[in-house]
């Protein structure tokens, strides 16, 4: 990493680098059509494998690039948490690179004004939903925002002409050519063949899932007011429990997806994500709601979920509405403490048993062995209820008879 010492005539320009062919050709391009003296590649750890840093570091070093690595890892578990508590999915989907982008945003903006620059690029095309996510949080700035590709309408095979050209230092890397997104939370695999969606993918595109085999076994997340926070009685932080999770249950197949996405634009995509570890905490968090939250609550939580998704899928997860369902989401949680046995078994990840001091239940009240509800409610008093239940359907069939 080198940061020269530019006077303040030197226009920079911060940008989302990740050392891929996208972000490569930028670099010249930010200098070359948009004017700038100096580009400046910020990478956020959102928890990639450590190949693509390494990927990121010799890319910057072989176009002498100045470079920061930034780690979000942390900040992002959190708000990947949050997720859980809003048992958040879109499509299927549970959102890994969508919620990652703010965060990654956020991080290049502060990078960007420590190192006085003055515009902010990325590398996403015009098709897609990263390009709104990132510059929802840049355009809340005085920074230029730019998007070469976008902008200059590139496309993948004029970047590969451009990087040969130029000799940019691009390596294969690309996975039997489908573009990948990999953080903590999950790993995103589209394009190529799977574009067609007829088209079933082989065995060659799962990374993180071993293909479901015959072999089970019982695990126990514990939760503290709606947060995952231990796994088989061990404590564990976000970060790790999520990493132990992503490996656990990823032996078993578990959080395999194949979905027809809708974008925000409306193009829609087939996308294909594994994703382990949230599929067994999302499992898990609402098997214990389904536990200690009434009826009402459920049910009102499940359009309170929705519009969390929404929004997060939209990459908006500071915005007001945001704030007014968590503060709903945080008061239903205070309950949401417990345990849940989850058994992975054919790649899924099952509840199959739930425990908490805060349950709506009462096994008593509920059974078929015992005669009576509580103490002053018996069986009998249910007749009159029996009676008025279908009242309105009664009347109207006779009004269908006349
Ligand atoms: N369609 C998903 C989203 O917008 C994931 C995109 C992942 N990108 C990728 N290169 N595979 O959140």
């Amino acid at each position: 990493m080198s940061d020269s010492d530019p006077d303040s005539n030197t226009d920079r320009v911060a940008l989302a680098f990740s050392g891929g062919l996208d972000t490569t050709v930028c670099v010249p391009l930010l200098e070359e059509e948009y004017g700038y003296d100096e580009v400046v590649g910020v990478t956020v750890d959102v928890g990639q494998p450590a190949e693509e840093f390494a990927e990121a570091e010799a890319t910057a070093e072989a176009l002498d690039l100045e470079h920061h690595v930034v780690d979000a890892t942390e900040e992002f578990a959190d708000l990947c948490f949050e997720a859980v508590r809003a048992n958040a999915s879109y499509q299927g989907y549970p959102l890994g690179t969508a919620l990652a982008r703010p965060v990654i945003a956020a991080a290049i903006l502060e990078v960007a004004e420590t190192h006085r620059c003055t515009g902010l690029a990325h590398g996403c095309t015009g098709k897609g939903n990263d390009q709104l996510r990132f510059e929802a949080v840049w355009r809340d700035s005085d920074m230029e925002v730019i998007a070469p590709v976008r902008e200059l309408g590139l496309t993948r095979g004029f970047e590969q002409e451009y990087a040969a050209e130029r000799d940019l230092p691009v390596s294969g890397g690309d996975e039997g050519n489908c573009s990948i997104d990999t953080n903590l939370w999950s790993r995103s695999i589209e394009g190529s063949e799977l574009e067609e969606p007829g088209h079933v993918p082989g065995e060659g595109i799962y990374e993180w899932t071993a293909a479901p085999g015959e072999e089970t076994l019982e695990i126990e997340v514990g939760f503290e007011n709606g947060y995952p926070v231990s796994l088989d009685g061990t404590a564990m932080e976000p970060v790790e429990l999520t990493e132990e999770l992503n490996e656990l249950a990823g032996a078993y197949g578990v959080g395999r997806s194949d979905i027809m996405e809708d974008r925000m634009l409306g193009l829609k995509v087939r996308e294909n994500y594994e994703h382990p570890a949230a599929t067994v905490l999302l499992n898990a968090h609402e098997a214990l709601e389904d536990l200690v939250l009434t009826r009402e609550e459920r049910a009102f939580k499940k359009r309170v979920d929705h519009e969390w998704s929404e929004k997060g899928y939209q990459g908006l997860v500071e915005a007001p509405l945001m704030r007014a369902l968590e503060a709903f989401i945080e008061e239903t949680q205070t309950r949401v403490t417990g345990a849940v046995t989850v058994r992975l078994e054919g790649g899924q990840a099952r509840p199959v048993g739930r425990s908490s001091e805060h349950a709506v239940y009462s096994a008593e009240a509920s059974s078929f062995d015992t005669e009576d509800v509580t103490g002053d409610i018996e069986q009998a008093d249910a007749t009159g209820v029996a009676k008025y239940h279908g009242f309105q359907e009664r009347l109207a069939d006779a009004t269908d008879r006349k």
